[in-house]
């Protein structure tokens, strides 16, 4: 059952994706393929099965594909009909079903994750939100897409109205790439969370417990969001905004995820994706391990 006051997920793909150029000159980053499929549609399924029934993505004129993919493709649909290729066709028919609304809106300059999620604000107006980063990919294979994680979460959430996010143990080294907390209280459940850096140095950084990319906001998040970059990014950070959450004393609570999670933003998250999922295929899993063994022979 879909609870009508948690309905929204907020998924941000106007970033310019830098770090996977070339590929990503004229792709989204949210369209390159983790071994068959379309980054964005691993994600896209990971908030259906968490029981969001809206998906509202923050879009820039460069990712229509995006919006494309999603839509129904009657020629080749028709094509798939005419050759009798059953299972294709079922399998594209279910990329465009209507089980869950798609709503766009452009976010006219990246201006940072917490400007993007602000452009969200005129649709949820007073209801929690969800927020996914599509290009924080969870391990499904690891994980039950309809009780854990996002799915946690949002279970978390609407027992005990506070904001919450889901965070992963990274090792030190990598400490600097990532949103990173400092634990208040620990209990077996969540954390309160007594800050948040973003991308702090090593050195900085008071744990190895990172954001992975899946929120749950109130609405009181968009009047913490500053209306200018600051700090070293100089872009409007949505860590900021937590920060300022904190401060003004709202808790926030963290959740461990379950499972790896890849950062496939980053060309060496993204590769691991890509041959995590592809050795895992049902049908050509077993066919691609062979093959990468004899390659590497
Ligand atoms: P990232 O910083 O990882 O994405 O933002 P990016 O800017 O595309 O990446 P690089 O550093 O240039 O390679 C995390 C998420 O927030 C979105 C991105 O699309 C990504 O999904 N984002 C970021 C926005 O929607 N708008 C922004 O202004 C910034």
């Amino acid at each position: 059952m879909i609870d009508k006051n948690l309905e929204y997920a907020v998924v941000p793909i106007a970033g310019l994706g830098t770090r996977m150029l070339p590929a990503t000159k004229s792709i989204p980053k949210e369209m390159l393929p983790i071994f068959d499929t379309p980054v964005i549609q691993h994600v896209v399924e990971e908030i259906k099965s968490a029981g969001f029934s809206k998906i509202i993505f923050i879009t820039h004129s460069s990712k229509n594909a995006i919006g494309n993919h999603f839509d129904k493709s009657f020629e080749l649909e028709a094509t798939l009909e005419k050759r009798i290729k059953r299972s294709q066709l079922k399998e594209i028919k279910n990329i465009s079903d209507k089980e869950i609304d798609l709503l766009y809106v452009r976010q006219g300059e990246a201006l940072g994750l917490g400007h993007a999620i602000k452009c969200a604000s005129t649709i949820v107006g007073k209801k929690p939100f969800a927020v996914v980063l599509p290009d924080r990919v969870l391990d499904k294979y690891n994980c039950n897409q309809e009780e854990d994680n996002l799915a946690k979460l949002k279970k978390h959430f609407l027992k005990n109205k506070k904001n919450c996010f889901l965070v992963s143990e990274v090792p030190q080294s990598d400490v600097n790439k990532f949103g990173i907390i400092k634990p208040k209280e620990i209990s077996d459940k969540f954390i309160i969370v007594e800050k948040i850096i973003e991308k702090p140095s090593k050195n900085e950084a008071p744990s190895n417990l990172a954001s992975v990319g899946r929120y749950i906001f109130t609405a009181d998040i968009f009047d913490h969001i500053p209306d200018k970059p600051s700090g070293k990014s100089k872009e409007i950070e949505l860590t900021d905004a937590m920060q300022d959450l904190i401060d003004a004393k709202h808790e926030i609570h963290a959740i461990t995820s379950k499972g790896q999670y890849f950062d496939c933003g980053d060309k060496v998250g993204y590769f691991e994706a890509f041959i995590s999922f592809a050795y895992k295929d049902n049908k050509l899993g077993d066919i691609l391990k062979n093959l990468t063994r004899e390659i590497l022979e």
